[in-house]
């Protein structure tokens, strides 16, 4: 809701108000914090400095009043006119004149779509203020996501005359400081989501991504909070970006004690001319505020994703359990690999058989075929379609990987348009993962992709696409002077997956760039699930999902069992340890199923029938990190659905002295009754080293024929631990687990979690005797 002031405008969500105020024509953040009362007077929210200091600059020529806008918290900012602090707009003109907007008339109105980028849903209004400066206008935009406390900001530049742009930030937000910390993620590939806190220092801190993509160094999404009040305490402010391409975020905490957060499309490169009636948007910026921490902002924005980013068709659609062939197989395999497969995987309770890598053109290896969208009847016989029909007779869905941006040098794409890459026409096109990017920004290769997927989705029935984007930008020419191809790759490149997902509507895209590389709104505002990171060890995976459950829903989380030993970091753990990790989100699977023990085949099935029985709350429930690994050697997640509960924890290290386990939970009621149980997970045999002759009744070689063999039909079960207690119990202080290996004794009450260990429990109302 947006309520017009006297000087002024209250912008209120349902637990949220964002004012601005006029202060010598410019727009002023007054206050962005708790909802007030919509008939708050917006003027005792903000204290004027009418003394600018020493060696300021003061902003109006009449020095009577002596305001600079130095200390002002302004919605934009630009150079010469005494604000010092970093711009969030500049803007460059022949003449070298210096942009100064000046407020003119303001509107509060049905809110519309951005011109050219995506626009979450469910906006109920919108305020837009028109500013003037020589020679441009802009649009400042501020959509409201009621419902789920969220803001949405943007601008719109038009031009009057010939102009450059070099600096167009999103949304500039100025508050009085009360020692905030930032909280931002940072990573590489298979390595994403690692969340980074700092405290802020006078100065400027930026960061961001100039690959191509949003990328995995710096997810757009981040926060600033009050500094020592936890994960749940303290004014937080959440901020993220709907787009995909190069980005960046800043936060500046200036000599007055004002901290500026900014964000938008990266300054860096950026050139872009317009000539006189062009205009020029920034993605949409949501910003969010909440008084319980990082907890509140990662609240409001897994409602605001799961109603208003991703596709409304799936948005609450159940999502079937995936089985993925590439762990198992990479690009070998035949027609008769994939059908035994298919086999195991249906026998498991997978519900969608996905073909990766490897089925179209010369691809058998990453260096030739992509672009070569038909099928290698080499490898299949049959075509997809054949692979389809199999699937399906096993009760399963089909779908398949494609990378459509991208081509290979060795294909029958590249030799027919050479012309039609990313490159500077002077130099040699850099290559990585051996692959070049299509050029979007040409109708024709724009099109080319679209008939492609379209193409291969008639071809077969076919249910899911994992789209893959493998490589960072490089090697960007700039013949017409733009130097925003970025930018106009974007929208490019969202038209064609708008046409496709609109001509497509019952086909699950899952959005995949080696990982988590291109892992946004952007996305997720036309694919409804992402595969997270190309790291498959669920230790790993904790901390990979954690530092993204700040912006991201569990819903969007795509997450697979793969072998016990990682592909990635070699390190083993057990297939119900990995499954802990991986039922947090969309479950699949990854791991080459003819390799299975019997008894691992009888574990996969109890994995998979347990999360169908739950699956509600592990897909759509309100996600809660309980504990960290930044605090020490265990952490715990929550997901919260209608009725039921689930806590995990993990374990880092073990230790030899542990602390003594303790079920602690939030967001229950105090004086409802809980029974709480531990999901029974399987012990290998094998864990115990030659402890396993303490209860062998014959002598067994640890590493011997018998207990290998013995270990594929037979395990230990873990603990058993179970119990009714109120509420209150474990919102406070927990109720008491089993006791830890201690080295010494045991019996079907000692949790042996070992190193990366992990539990899960189910934690639901007692149900009356
Ligand atoms: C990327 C993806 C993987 C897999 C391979 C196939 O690396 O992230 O999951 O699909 O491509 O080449």
């Amino acid at each position: 809701m947006v309520i017009c002031k006297e000087n002024g405008w209250i912008i209120s969500t349902k637990n949220t108000s964002y004012v601005i105020g006029l202060l010598v024509g410019k727009p002023v953040c007054f206050y962005y914090g708790k909802r007030l009362p919509d008939d708050s007077d917006i003027a005792v929210l903000f204290r004027e400095v009418t003394h600018a200091m020493g060696t300021s600059t003061t902003y109006l020529p009449d020095e009577s009043k002596m305001l600079t806008l130095d200390v002002l918290p302004l919605e934009v900012s630009t150079l010469g006119k005494g604000d010092y602090r970093t711009p969030s707009v500049e803007l460059e003109f022949a003449d070298g004149h210096i942009t100064d907007f000046v407020f003119e008339s303001a509107e509060v109105r049905q809110a519309e779509n951005h011109p050219c980028l995506p626009t979450p849903r469910g906006v109920s209004e919108e305020l837009v203020l028109n500013l003037k400066a020589e020679g441009s206008s802009l649009e400042l935009h501020y959509i409201v996501y009621e419902e789920t406390d969220v803001i949405g900001k943007y601008a719109v530049l038009k031009a009057e005359g010939d102009l450059v742009v070099r600096r167009f930030a999103s949304s500039s937000l100025s508050l009085p400081n009360h020692s905030y910390e930032l909280v931002s993620t940072y990573g590489s590939w298979a390595n994403e989501g690692n969340r980074a806190i700092m405290a802020l220092k006078p100065g400027r801190f930026a960061f961001g991504s100039d690959n191509g993509a949003s990328s995995n160094r710096h997810n757009p999404c981040f926060a600033i909070r009050e500094a020592n009040k936890g994960h749940f305490g303290g004014n937080a402010y959440g901020f993220n970006l709907v787009y995909s391409g190069n980005h960046e975020e800043a936060a500046e905490l200036d000599t007055f004690g004002n901290i500026t957060v900014q964000t938008g499309i990266s300054p860096n490169g950026l050139h872009r001319h317009l000539k006189e009636g062009d205009s020029f948007a920034s993605p949409i910026a949501v910003l969010t505020y909440s008084d319980s921490g990082l907890d509140g902002v990662s609240k409001h924005f897994q409602s605001f994703v799961r109603e208003s980013v991703v596709p409304m068709s799936f948005a609450h659609k159940a999502r079937p359990v995936v089985y993925n062939n590439w762990e198992a197989t990479m690009f070998d395999f035949t027609k008769a690999k994939i059908e035994s497969l298919m086999k195991k995987a249906s026998d498991i309770g997978a519900e969608l058989f996905v073909l990766d890598d490897g089925w179209f053109g010369a691809r058998d290896s990453d260096k030739a075929g992509l672009g070569d969208w038909t099928v290698n009847k080499k490898k299949i016989p049959g075509g997809l379609e054949s692979l389809a029909k199999h699937a399906k007779k096993l009760g399963m869905r089909f779908g398949i990987w494609m990378e459509p941006e991208m081509v290979n040098e060795d294909s029958d794409l590249y030799r027919a348009h050479p012309d039609w890459i990313i490159r500077d026409a002077r130099l040699a096109p850099s290559k990585s993962r051996h692959e070049w990017v299509l050029n979007l920004t040409k109708p024709e290769v724009a099109d080319f992709v679209y008939e492609a997927v379209a193409g291969v989705l008639k071809s077969a029935e076919i249910s899911y696409v994992k789209w893959d984007m493998n490589r960072p930008f490089s090697d960007i020419a700039d013949p017409n002077g733009q130097s925003s191809f970025i930018y106009d790759y974007y929208v490019s490149f969202y038209k064609v997956l708008g046409r496709i997902v609109a001509d497509f509507p019952e086909v699950l895209f899952e959005n995949c760039a080696s990982g988590g590389n291109r892992f946004d709104l952007g996305m997720l505002s036309f694919f409804a699930q992402s595969w997270m990171s190309d790291c498959t060890d669920s230790f790993q995976r904790i901390l990979i999902q954690s530092g993204l459950s700040l912006g991201y829903p569990l819903s969007v989380m795509s997450n697979h069992v793969a072998a016990k030993v990682s592909n990635q970091l070699l390190r083993e753990t057990t297939l119900d340890d990995k499954f802990d990790v991986a039922a947090f989100g969309i479950l699949g699977y990854e791991l080459d199923l003819n390799d299975m023990s019997p008894l691992d085949e009888e574990i996969l099935k109890k994995q998979i029938a347990f999360y169908k029985e739950h699956r509600e709350t592990f897909q759509f429930g309100s996600f809660t990190e309980l504990e960290s690994f930044d605090g020490g050697e265990d952490a715990s997640w929550q997901a919260k659905g209608e009725n039921e509960v689930f806590v995990a924890q993990f374990k880092r290290v073990a230790s030899i002295a542990p602390r003594p386990g303790r079920l602690i939970a939030r967001e229950l009621e105090e004086e409802t009754m809980y029974h709480f149980a531990v999901r029974e997970q399987s012990v290998p045999l094998t864990k115990f080293g030659h402890l396993i002759n303490m209860v062998s009744p014959i002598h067994l070689n640890p590493e011997g024929h018998l207990i290998t063999t013995l270990n594929r039909r037979r395990d230990m079960k873990s603990e058993h631990d179970e119990g009714v207690v109120a509420g209150s119990v474990l919102l406070s202080v927990g109720a008491p687990l089993s006791p830890e290996w201690l080295g010494v004794g045991y019996d079907d009450h000692t949790r042996l979690m070992g190193d990366f260990g992990a539990r899960l429990y189910h934690i639901a109302p007692a149900k009356e005797k």
